[in-house]
């Protein structure tokens, strides 16, 4: 990708910014407040989250015929929240054969249990259970955009989050687009037999210059991915005739989060596996609901904000899961909602018995608080749509109702 030099900052890739806002030396990762600081996980939300993920990790523990040393890798730790609630929740006998690790780029948070090994990448091989709670959302990727010719560009972003668009997405890219999210892989038109003659070209470069800045200030408010008065006042969407020409096929302005370097994430976590499971659990789609104009977006202090890459705010985008899940060629993996999946981990949303506030009142309100964080961990609409995509190696499905 080539960054182009400009009064006002360097136009970049959306992958690259991002890395440098998330993971460069003053990127958003590295602050001391850590996650917690701007936004609430499943982790945040309860301790419920890591006594069912302790459940889990027992059976794969006795999956795996209880052996005399079971990993337990937290990956993309966050401050070892996880790992930390995990081992809290694991009965004696488990706990001590379990080797703890937590996989992170920010740095061992003072005060950690000293169980725990904090590493900059997972250990390997790993015999037990690999966890990544919100780690494929911010592996940074690119971002590509269909032209007034429906043309999928790579979306290019300077430091203050405005937005033009680059060169046609090709190669690699182009491919994962065609297979996983197809609504916005336009045709990319440097293909064999498809360029545009030079009147076309000219046409397109004019197009993109005029309309397809995004405004991210109307993005946070309304949700717009980009300037609906310009591009209807230019009468940009591609006439039919050119479109039947030339064989376009996408609208202007669909958006997509191009997967690949999470597939590849994910596959190399998963490679570290001897033998057990490894769970993803992110936002996320797939391929028959991906949404038309991406999910990029930012967070500071609580708030949902525009995705601006100058290390204020995280920066996230849904997951295609599915994608990730083919990356690894191993047999059983399934995809299965957070609603889904807590409960037959003993995670339930049910209120505790009347009768109880008058034999136990403080047991009862206990219960009743440990309901209340257990409905919001599997509430629709919430943290319960999140997805898991469980990857077991070697072993069977340990989730299976
Ligand atoms: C949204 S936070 C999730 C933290 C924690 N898992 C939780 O659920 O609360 C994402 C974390 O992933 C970490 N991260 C991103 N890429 C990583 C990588 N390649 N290796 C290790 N950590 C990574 C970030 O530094 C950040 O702490």
């Amino acid at each position: 990708m080539t960054a182009v030099a400009n009064g006002a900052g360097e136009w970049r890739s959306w992958r690259a910014a991002a890395r440098e806002a998330l993971y460069g030396p003053r990127g958003f990762y590295r602050r001391p407040e850590g996650p917690a600081g701007h936004f609430r996980t499943s982790v945040h939300v309860s301790a419920l989250f890591a006594r069912a993920v302790a459940r889990l990790l027992c059976r794969v523990d006795a999956a795996l015929g209880r052996p005399a040393r079971l990993d337990f890798v937290d990956m993309a730790a966050g401050r070892g929240e996880l790992v930390t609630g995990v081992l809290a929740a694991l009965p004696a006998d488990v706990a001590a054969r379990t080797r703890a690790y937590a996989v992170e780029i920010a740095a061992r948070p003072e005060g950690l249990d000293h169980r725990i090994e904090w590493l900059p990448e997972p250990p390997r091989p790993v015999t037990g259970l690999l966890f990544a709670n919100e780690w494929l959302d911010n592996v940074p990727v690119e971002v590509a955009q269909t032209d007034a010719a429906g043309v999928a560009r790579r979306v290019l972003v300077r430091d203050d989050g405005t937005e033009r668009l680059g060169e046609p997405v090709t190669g690699a890219e182009a491919e994962w687009l065609r297979r996983w999210w197809p609504q916005a892989a336009g045709t990319g038109w440097p293909e064999e037999g498809r360029r545009p003659d030079e009147e076309h070209r000219s046409e397109q470069g004019r197009r993109v210059r005029q309309g397809l800045r995004a405004e991210h200030g109307l993005r946070a408010e309304h949700g717009l991915r980009a300037e609906e008065g310009l591009r209807a006042e230019e009468g940009l969407r591609a006439e039919e005739g050119l479109r039947a020409e030339e064989g376009l096929r996408a609208e202007e302005g669909l958006r997509a989060e191009i997967g690949l370097p999470r597939d590849a994430a994910w596959a190399s976590a998963v490679a570290t596996l001897e033998s057990g499971l490894a769970v993803a659990v992110d936002y996320a789609h797939t391929r028959e609901n991906r949404p038309p104009f991406g999910t990029l977006t930012g967070f500071r202090e609580g708030r949902e904000t525009a995705p601006v890459p100058d290390g204020s705010c995280d920066i996230t985008a849904h997951v295609a899961l599915d994608a990730c899940a083919a990356a690894c060629p191993l047999p059983g993996a399934r995809l299965l909602s957070q609603r889904e999946a807590l409960p037959v981990l003993g995670v339930t949303g049910a209120r505790p018995p009347l009768a109880l506030a008058s034999t136990d009142p403080a047991g009862y309100v206990r219960a009743l608080a440990g309901a209340g964080e257990a409905a919001e961990l599997t509430a629709p609409g919430g943290l319960g749509d999140f997805v898991w995509l469980l990857q077991p190696v070697g072993i069977p499905d340990v989730l299976a109702p």
